[in-house]
């Protein structure tokens, strides 16, 4: 049996995030052979090496030419014409909609076609970042993405990627963002953990890791929320502003979040975020 080792402490999990004997996990098992499938595998996030770095490459041309100064303003105004007086989700309605639309418009996606790309993006991230099993639904998703992005500059698995990266991840600034602004406290890091594989011995800070093991690495301090090292996250700049865009226009509605109605799964990230105009 491999031994799963967890990793905690900002020096500790930055070494482990530059060193080269831990790389991304293999798809899980519930990622069956098809269309799903080759897009992880092509993703810069889950491979390692000189793949990796041209693949990066790709992303990060794909991240740094969206427009970055409208993005916070188009935020805005697709959360703006969804709050129309009555209660609401801010995770469900908003945070798992608004990032995608926002990228999607970024991206030169038609108004129109906004509500099929949020349904396709969120179905490839049930299954390549929630463990969702592939099928033919998701490996249609994934077809329908590539060919809508098939003329991008860097190429259409570039523009993917930051579709599915941006899913969840903005999603859960969006939910920490808003906690601390009402809790008035510190914002805690939106993801909690990243995983490695060992594929060599290696020993990081006093910990030695022997080839095989699952290494988890807690990301929960505000110097790791967006990773670090080789994969350290390129989209943070847009995140934060297609973050900043929803609140502003939260809190511009009117709206508060009911915190009493509020369930909390068991790493104490939220399940809903219900709000009302109070
Ligand atoms: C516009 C939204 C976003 C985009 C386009 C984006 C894009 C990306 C991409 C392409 C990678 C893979 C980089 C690589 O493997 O070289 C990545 C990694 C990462 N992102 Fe983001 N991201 C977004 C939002 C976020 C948010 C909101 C968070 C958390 C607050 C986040 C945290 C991370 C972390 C921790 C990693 C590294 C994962 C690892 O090393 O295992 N990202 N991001």
């Amino acid at each position: 049996m491999p031994d799963t080792i967890t990793i905690s402490g900002v020096a500790n999990v930055q070494a482990a995030l530059s060193a080269p004997e831990l790389v991304p996990p293999p798809g899980p098992a519930t990622l069956l052979p098809g269309a799903t499938a080759n897009l992880r595998n092509a993703m810069a996030r889950f491979s390692a090496g000189p793949s990796h770095r041209l693949r990066r490459d790709s992303v990060v041309s794909a991240i740094d030419s969206l427009p970055s100064d409208s993005i916070e303003g188009v935020a805005f105004e697709q959360t703006r014409s969804k709050l129309l007086g009555r209660p609401l989700d801010a995770l469900t309605d908003l945070g798992f909609v608004v990032p995608t639309e926002t990228l999607g418009r970024s991206f030169g996606v038609d108004e129109a076609e906004l509500d099929a790309l949020v349904v396709d993006v969120g179905l490839v991230a049930s299954v390549i970042g929630r463990g969702q099993p592939s099928g033919a639904e998701s490996d249609a998703a994934v077809e329908r993405l590539l060919a809508r992005f098939a003329s991008h500059p860097n190429g259409p698995v570039s523009a993917a990627s930051a579709l599915y990266q941006n899913y969840d991840a903005t999603a859960a600034l969006l939910s920490v963002t808003l906690l601390a602004r009402h809790l008035k406290k510190p914002r805690r890091s939106a993801l909690v953990r990243t995983v490695r594989i060992a594929i060599a011995d290696t020993t990081i800070g006093d910990v030695s890791v022997p080839v095989g093991s699952s290494v988890f690495l807690n990301l929960d301090h505000a110097d790791l929320q967006f990773g670090s090292g080789p994969h350290q996250c390129p989209g943070r700049n847009i995140a934060e502003a297609i973050v900043s865009g929803i609140v502003a226009a939260i809190e511009l509605g009117g709206y508060r979040l009911l915190a009493n109605q509020i369930s909390y799964d068991s790493t104490g990230r939220p399940l809903g975020l219900p709000m009302a105009r109070i």
